[in-house]
């Protein structure tokens, strides 16, 4: 009997979800999860909580636990994966205060564990449609006439951080035509993968990068710090709250028998 079958993995500023939620504590190969995962019913349906950078931001983006995380929540028994981002803009048409539900990523990481395979037990996985496109399309029709601008694709640059990028590596990704910038969508993205889970990326727009700033005047486009995204997001945490809710509502509880191909993401994949 699973104990959940949806996650939501919370971002910055985005550490708590569930209220009166029972916490497990899961031992895994790969070492402790960001924070204990919280579990409650979310319209009818269980869902479990876990904050990427735990529950008082202690782990910087390269140092989360990226492993242990997806690999406790597969174990407890979640199948689809809503992954929420913090994220700066690289271009004037995505605002700050839009979602995005984010289709493609550029890896700029480096040193991060991003293999469940290793070794003999090596495993080559498609990473040409990285996320879950029936969870997107349900995310996406769930989210028309909610009171936000939702982007139903866009493909985010994964830089390594802490620090954020100068204005010479910001423009070089606005150039790119790539929209968005953050710190932790990778490896994450590419792990649920392996373990043959449905994930999507719902991405919420806290700032202008250096690039975007540069052309959009005014004060809503002030350099990015981490206090400006700390701020926009509490800011707006109520209607990110109902965004996040509306989208777990629109999906199934199981998905046995669904045919996204996430769940054979491995078939082919090892030699
Ligand atoms: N997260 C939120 N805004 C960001 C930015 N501008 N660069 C990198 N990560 C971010």
């Amino acid at each position: 009997m699973s104990e959940a079958t949806i996650a939501i993995i919370g971002g910055t500023g985005f550490y708590k979800f569930l209220d009166g939620a029972k916490e497990v504590e899961v031992s895994t190969p790969y070492g402790e999860t960001s924070a204990p995962i919280s579990i409650a019913e979310v319209a009818g349906q269980k869902v479990a909580f876990l904050p990427r950078h735990g529950r008082n931001h202690d782990y910087l983006p390269a140092n989360v636990p990226y492993r242990a995380n997806l690999w406790a929540l597969k174990e407890i028994g979640v199948r689809q994966i809503v992954a929420f981002n913090t994220v700066g803009s690289l271009q004037r048409e995505y605002r700050k205060g839009d979602f995005v539900l984010v289709d493609q990523f550029v890896d700029r990481t480096t040193g991060r564990a991003d293999t469940f395979f290793e070794g003999s037990a090596a495993a080559h996985i498609s990473s040409a449609v990285p996320y879950c496109g029936r969870m997107r399309s349900l995310a996406a029709e769930a989210l028309v006439g909610a009171d936000a601008t939702v982007h139903p694709s866009g493909t985010m640059v994964v830089i390594q951080g802490p620090r954020f990028s100068t204005t010479a590596e910001s423009r070089w990704f606005s150039s790119q035509g790539w929209h968005l910038v953050n710190m932790t969508q990778y490896p994450e993205v590419v792990l649920a993968r392996e373990l043959e889970l449905c994930y999507a990326n719902l991405s919420y727009i806290t700032d202008y990068d250096v690039a975007a700033a540069e052309v959009i005047a005014g004060e809503e486009a002030e350099a990015v710090s981490h206090e400006g995204v700390l701020k926009a997001f509490s800011a707006d945490s109520d209607r990110v709250l109902d965004i996040v809710r509306r989208l777990v509502k629109a999906l199934p509880e199981s998905v046995e028998g669904v045919d996204c191909g996430c769940q054979t993401a491995l078939s082919g994949a090892r030699t």
